[in-house]
């Protein structure tokens, strides 16, 4: 299937997660069968003015392609420019978030709040559209709340400003990533827009990836399942699970790539969020967890799963 103009065999790409899918998150995801990574969430203002923490999110290495340059902002003014940088930076796309629901973003108008004000979210994909030659499209929820599924009337509007595609995760703000997902609304837009439309929510195992392809979806972002586990695109592809021994060498790789992008300090605090995924399942899995969350150094931290043994040890539960 084509997206964003490149050719997908399977559909699998790794979500956006602030706070995790920096580049080795995403550099590992690829390995096990993630087509296309997204970057986590850019402010448009932030890109504008320079700030070092803003630009540090547009680092990759080459490996790490191809990419799609996710922005936020409630400004038309503001998107349009930010786009031109990023299509300058050679993204294979650019995605405006109309789904994050943090009170630090929705308070500014941005992500989740654009679903309130159509006129709004429309005039913000028009600009960016109009602005740059790469694909665009856009992420959006249900709507803000039980009482305002607006998500096909939105995705109406926004399919005749050009936007190429439309992820959807169909939980409102409201429900921010709790509760059930709405999946009859996946139906709904397939009725109503001819773009192609991208799953997001709760995807974890190959017949999940069934029942949304029998509901329209074209291709499957996944979250969650894959902090910690960046296999779980081998399993979605029909491939094993993994050893215990591979679990411990993609873990000592995740640590040494964070190093390299954070520093050694940072990495070791910034590893601490992926042990949990790494381990889970594993015997002695909470022992490991409590010993590797008080690891006091990145020396210590590595040395710590270093022990995890190198062959196939019993696997509780997955
Ligand atoms: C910690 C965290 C950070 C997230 N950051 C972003 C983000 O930067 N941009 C975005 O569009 N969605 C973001 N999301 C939403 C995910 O991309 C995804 O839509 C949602 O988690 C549901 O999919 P999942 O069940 O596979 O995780 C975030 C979710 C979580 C839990």
């Amino acid at each position: 299937m084509k997206l964003y103009d490149l050719d997908l065999a399977r559909g699998l790409l790794l979500a956006p997660l602030s706070g995790y899918t920096s580049w080795p998150m995403r550099v590992l995801s690829r390995r096990f069968g993630a087509e296309l990574c997204y970057t986590e969430m850019i402010s448009a203002e932030g890109l504008l003015r320079n700030t070092r923490n803003t630009l540090s999110l547009l680092r990759r290495p080459l490996e790490d392609s191809p990419l799609v340059a996710q922005i936020f902002t409630p400004s038309p003014g503001y998107a349009a420019p930010a786009a031109r940088i990023i299509e300058d930076q050679g993204f294979d796309g650019i995605d405006i978030n109309m789904g994050c629901p943090v009170k630090k973003v929705v308070s500014k108008g941005a992500g989740a709040a654009l679903m309130r004000d159509l006129p709004l979210a429309r005039s913000v994909a028009d600009a960016v559209v109009n602005a740059v030659r790469i694909p665009v499209s856009v992420k959006m929820r249900a709507g803000w709340d039980s009482g305002t599924i607006n998500a096909v009337e939105l995705a109406a509007a926004l399919e005749k400003t050009g936007v190429h595609c439309l992820i959807l995760h169909p939980r409102t703000r409201t429900a921010m990533y709790k509760g059930t997902p709405q999946w009859d609304l996946f139906t709904a837009l397939r009725q109503s827009v001819s773009i192609p439309m991208v799953a997001s929510g709760d995807i974890r195992t190959v017949p999940d990836l069934e029942r949304l392809r029998t509901l329209g979806c074209d291709a499957f972002m996944v979250g969650r399942s894959a902090v910690g586990r960046p296999w779980v695109f081998r399993e979605l592809s029909g491939g094993s699970g993994p050893s215990v021994g591979e679990r411990r060498d993609i873990m000592l790789e995740h640590l040494d790539m964070l190093g390299v992008l954070y520093g050694r300090d940072k990495a070791a605090a910034f590893m601490k969020k992926f042990v949990s995924g790494y381990v889970r399942g594993l015997e002695g899995a909470s022992i490991f967890r409590s010993h590797a969350c008080a690891a006091l150094s990145y020396e210590d931290l590595k040395g710590m799963i270093k022990t995890l043994p190198a062959g196939p040890v019993s696997v509780i539960k997955e």
